[in-house]
């Protein structure tokens, strides 16, 4: 547990936000999170798990949305405010390998993680499939057209405000190819099409999970989900500790 200060926390429309923080860590590696106490008093008592959106130097961002009180708090904290952290939690996206061209899908706020995973994909032909709801999402993209990086960005939004109209999923199916390795993050719903879609064609495929987090260290056991591992007792994992990022063929997908 250390110490972070903010260095700004703006709204970037609708309820998305972009916090800034100064925190003294030896690195991160895409795809891991942090927990962050959003308030000094005993409500709401326990951190809150966030994906690592951006790190360089000592500098740490995290993309969010307001959903309840912790992050609506969250987003009331001015910079110069300290912040107290735990991180960095979770052993994040493994590399594709060579030959492989890695296919980032991406649901709402599940882009957060790929940003900095994007930024550090050195082999192969990398593409980002973002699926959202309108139009206030996609401007989460900004950053990634921006950055110059070779990616190859193909965007769903489910009213058809911008890019094409339906699911992000209807974009995979027609791109993936056999070079493939797919990462996912975002609703649980969409993490289990995308990994349906992969094992069918014998792709490779990465999901990273959310579960609500009480210690992010695999203690309290809060975070478990089921995998089809047997005998059906050494089925759990914890999501803080074994994951964020697993393979999605591992997963029991009914216990979502
Ligand atoms: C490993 C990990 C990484 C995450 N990364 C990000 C991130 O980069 N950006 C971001 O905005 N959020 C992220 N989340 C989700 C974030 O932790 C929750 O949105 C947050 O804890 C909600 O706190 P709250 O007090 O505002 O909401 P609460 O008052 O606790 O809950 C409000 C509503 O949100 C729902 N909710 C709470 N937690 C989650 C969750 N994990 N997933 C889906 N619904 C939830 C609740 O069921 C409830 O309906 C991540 C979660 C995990 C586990
Ligand atoms: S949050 Fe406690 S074990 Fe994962």
């Amino acid at each position: 547990m250390s110490s972070a200060t903010i260095i700004n926390n703006s709204r970037l429309g609708g309820r998305f936000f972009r916090l800034s923080l100064r925190w003294k860590c030896g690195g991160v590696l895409p795809g891991q999170f942090v927990m962050l106490r959003v308030s000094n008093s005993l409500d709401p008592f326990l951190r809150r798990p966030f994906g690592i959106y951006d790190f360089s130097g000592d500098v740490l961002d995290i993309l969010y949305k307001v959903v309840g009180k912790g992050t609506g708090m969250l987003s009331t904290l001015a910079p110069g405010t300290d912040v107290d952290i735990l991180g960095p939690l979770g052993n994040g996206f493994p590399p594709a390998g060579k030959g492989k061209n890695p296919i980032m899908v991406a649901g709402g706020i599940g882009i957060a993680p790929f940003y900095l995973f994007a930024g550090e994909v050195k082999e192969g032909k990398p593409s980002l499939f973002y699926g959202a709801k309108g139009r206030d999402e996609v401007a989460l993209l900004k950053d990634f057209k921006s950055r110059g990086l070779k990616l190859n960005i193909r965007v769903s939004t489910e009213d058809g405000s911008i890019g094409r109209k339906g699911l992000v999923t209807d974009i995979l199916k027609e791109r993936l190819g056999e070079d493939s390795v797919v990462y996912a993050c975002g609703p649980a719903g969409m993490l289990k099409e995308v990994s349906n879609i992969a094992r069918k064609r014998g792709v490779k495929c990465y999901v990273s999970l959310e579960r609500a987090m009480a210690c992010g260290i695999g203690v309290c056991l809060g975070c478990a989900v089921k995998t089809r591992k047997h005998p059906p007792a050494s089925a759990y994992r914890m999501v803080c500790s074994d994951g964020p990022v697993f393979n999605g063929e591992e997963i029991d997908w009914g216990c979502f």
